[in-house]
Formats: structure tokens, sequence, C-alpha cells
């Protein structure tokens, strides 16, 4: 790749103009051009469909090396945070800066707790959704209604309560997940309990029939709360810069969130993991691997292989190494290591690694690809997959939102290329 030698660039039009222009340099030494000024002082614009080589903001946050395929929460490589930390851990970590002290820790744990439970005007609400409704479109709607409790409560230019706000969120948002998979069964909520973890009181909350105690498997409960460690954040992915899109406008955290939910659904993105599993069932076995890669493989046809690619990852995605070994774990304690579908996806990612489409193409499996296996063997269902995506990158929203609320942002108002009609009159 063409490197620029900081402080500046100069382009030079057809015509002749020359455009000098600063540049800036990220902790690893990455070029970014400034391109704020091109068309206040030169008239031009530039063009990038799909925002690959645009940087939108100055973020500490996380930082992805897609070429060696690294994930660093602020500074902590992934793997080092999953095999020693837990979700609330990381989540303190994302938000704040650094991971908690034992103290620092405890209070954290109590504000969720203390926040986890949810007003009883959306136990009704939810009430209104017809029992099939995907869980995504209630959580949705829930976290919409939810800003309604608090429109007078919170002020977004005192910090102390923008935190406060993303502690509710991030507490709040296990338990409307639940609640929505509650409904779709015909049974009513289970709420929070005190003495639970994190990802405990969730499958707590998600199976818990009122009557009978359900106690989760200590390690679906440490399985789940690595998941949600794997999907906490991921730089400038399309949810989070729809979150930061939307607080660009000034709009509270609710409505940040409802953002980021509606990004994540769709299936090029949050709402992968759901179209993998699916996919691996339509494949059924390994004698189909083939038609499906061929599929995949031509441009004609729109099918894509679900849980493979990314726009930053042109290697290994780390978490879904990670999330292989979850599921091989998870499966082995079911007794059921020989899973069709596990054995299937191993299947299907030696040969597609092995096919040059796919090599020159630098297209790996992602975080998705092994996620819905897992969560299948943990007993959550397809469409509940998302959610748990959503619940975990809560925190990532939340982080990004108080980094941009904590420094000087603009609202987001891109240009475009028109195409359309000339000027004309109406005869
Ligand atoms: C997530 O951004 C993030 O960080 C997201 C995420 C996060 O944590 O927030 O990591 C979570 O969303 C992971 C990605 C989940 N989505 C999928 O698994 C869906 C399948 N993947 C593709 O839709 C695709 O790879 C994307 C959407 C993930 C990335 O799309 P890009 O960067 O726009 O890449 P592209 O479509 O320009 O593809 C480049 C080439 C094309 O072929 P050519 O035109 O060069 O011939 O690769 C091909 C594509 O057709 N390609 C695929 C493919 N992904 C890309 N071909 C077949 N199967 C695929 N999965």
């Amino acid at each position: 790749m063409k490197q620029y030698e900081p402080p500046f660039v100069t382009l030079t039009l057809s015509d002749g103009t020359t455009i000098k222009l600063a540049t800036k340099r990220d902790r690893f030494d990455r070029v970014f051009i400034d391109t704020s000024v091109l068309f206040s002082q030169y008239g031009v614009c530039a063009y990038d469909v799909g925002l690959q080589s645009t940087a939108i903001c100055q973020s500490a946050i996380t930082f992805i090396n897609g070429e060696k395929g690294t994930l660093l929460y602020r500074g902590y490589p992934i793997e080092q945070l999953a095999e020693q930390h837990d979700f609330t851990d990381v989540s303190y970590l994302l938000l704040y800066g650094e991971r908690p002290t034992g103290k620092e820790k405890e209070q954290f744990t109590e504000k969720i707790r203390h926040n986890s439970a949810i007003q009883s005007e959306l136990h009704l609400f939810l009430n209104s959704f017809q029992h099939d409704a995907h869980p995504m479109s209630m959580l949705l709607a829930n976290v919409a209604a939810l800003s309604s409790f608090y429109q007078q409560d919170f002020d977004i230019n005192q910090p102390e309560q923008r935190k406060l706000a993303a502690v509710q969120l991030i507490a709040k948002i296990p338990t409307l997940a639940a609640m929505a998979y509650q409904h779709s069964l015909g049974r009513s909520p289970t709420p929070p309990q005190d003495e639970m973890g994190y990802a405990e009181n969730f499958l707590h909350m998600l199976h818990n029939v009122p009557g009978k105690q359900y106690t989760p498997h200590p390690l679906f409960v440490k399985a789940l709360d690595t998941i949600l460690t794997l999907h906490a954040d991921h730089e400038q992915n399309a949810s989070t810069s729809s979150v930061r899109a939307v607080a660009s406008t000034g709009s509270n955290p609710f409505a940040c969130v409802c953002a980021g939910l509606a990004a994540l659904w769709g299936p090029a993105h949050g709402g992968a993991n759901e179209a993998c599993l699916k996919m691996l069932q339509a494949i059924g076995d390994e004698s189909h691997i083939d038609t499906y890669i061929k599929r995949a493989k031509n441009p004609d046809d729109p099918f894509r292989l679900m849980g493979f690619g990314h726009r930053v990852y042109k290697y290994y995605d780390p978490r879904a190494k990670i999330m292989q070994k979850i599921c091989h774990d998870v499966l082995k304690v079911l007794g059921n290591q020989n899973d069709p579908l596990f054995k299937l996806a191993n299947s299907l990612e030696k040969i597609a690694l092995e096919d040059d489409y796919f090599v020159e193409r630098k297209l790996y499996p992602n975080v998705d690809f092994y996620s819905g296996i897992v969560l299948k063997a943990l007993g959550i269902p397809a469409n509940m997959f998302t959610v748990i995506f959503a619940i975990a990158r809560t925190t990532g929203w939340m982080a990004h939102w108080l980094e941009m609320m904590d420094s000087s942002y603009r609202i987001n108002r891109p240009r475009q290329i028109y195409l359309g009609f000339p000027q004309r009159d109406i005869t």
C-alpha cells in the first residue's frame, strides 16, 4: 500500500488544481488523509461506497488488525480477555478504559443488578405482540418504549447521567431479551435474580419456567459469558457506526441503541449467525457442500456462504477460533461431539479454505460461523441468535456513545453523487 509521509499529501486534479491535505497517524502508525476540507476549500468531494477506506471518527476503544487477525479491547488481545476475564470485567474495560479492581467490579455489578428489572408497563406492551413475532422486533420496540420512562431523567449533557444511562441499557437489555423469548412461548417473564451473574441471570430468565427452578449448567454459563465477550465490540461496524450517526444528532441513548439493533438485525451483519445455521441445515450433509460452494462462487447467484468473509479481517477472525473451541467443549459436555452440524461446519471450512475463490478474496470464517451451532447446543433457538449478539454489543454501543459524547463531534451528513434529472419546470 502506498505510504504518504505526514504531515500532508498533495493531489492534482485533471485541470491542474493541486490539493494539499493534512494527514494523521494512529497508534499503529497507519496513515489517514484528512478530507474534511475537500469541499470547503476545493469544492470537490470524496466518494467511498460502504465507507471501505474512510474513518468516521477517532476512537481508543477497539482495534482490529485485519491482515493479522488480531482484535484488541483497550489494548488487550481478545484471546486473553476471553480466557482470564468475564463479560462484566470486559464491559467495565470497554466503558471506562481499564479492567476493574475488585471494589470497582463489585460496585459495577451492583449497579447492573439494581437496574436490570423492567417496568411492569413493558410487560403489558409485550403482550400486544403475536407469539410468533421475531424476538428482534420485540426487543427493538421495547428499547424504544423504555426511553419513555426516562425522557425527563437523563440530561445527556451531564457526564454522570450519561454513564447511568449506559448502565441502564446494559442492565436491562438481557431482561428485555429474555422477556421476548418467554412471550414467544406464551410464558410470563422470569425476573432477574440478585444473586446471579450477568450470563447466568440471562440463561435463567430465558429458560426458567414459573413454578420450576431452572439452574443453568456452569459450563453453559461460562460458554455464554465468553460468547458475550467475543461479541462485545468491533470498531466501526455497521451497527456501531449507526449508533454514532444517530448520536450525532443529539438523540437519547435508547434511540441510539434502537439504531444499532436495526442495523445488527441484517443477515450481512448480526443476523449472519441465524442465517449460517439455516444454511448448514439446508446443506444437510457433506455430499451437498460442493453444490453450495459453487453457488457461493457464482456472481449471478445472490447466495453467500454465511459466516464467511469480512470487511476488515483478511485472515482468520480470532473470535471464530475461540468460538470453534467453545463449540467443541459444549458439545463434548453434552456427549455430542459428533454433532452433524459441527462436523459439517468443519468440513465446509476446510473445503472453502482450500478453494482458490475464497483464498484469492481472503475469505475466512468470521465470528458467526460457529456461534449458531454452540448457541443451538445451549438450547437457544435460531431466532434468538441475533438477540444474543445484541445483548453483548449493547456494551460496545454504549462505550462508543460515551466516548463520542465526551469528545467534540459533528452531525453526520454525508454528500452524494447526484444522477437525477436536471432542473425542470412543471408544465
Ligand atoms: C459481522 O463489520 C464488522 O466488524 C461486523 C462483525 C462485528 O463484530 O460487528 O464482525 C459481525 O457482521 C460479521 C460478518 C457476518 N456476515 C456474514 O457472514 C455474511 C456473509 N459475508 C458477506 O456478506 C461479506 O463477506 C460481508 C458482508 C461480511 C463483507 O462484505 P464486503 O466487505 O462488502 O465484501 P464484498 O461483498 O465486497 O466481497 C468481496 C468479494 C466479492 O466477490 P467479487 O465481487 O470480488 O468477485 O468477496 C465475495 C464477494 O462476492 N464474498 C463472498 C462472501 N463474502 C464476500 N462470496 C461468497 N460468500 C461470502 N460470504
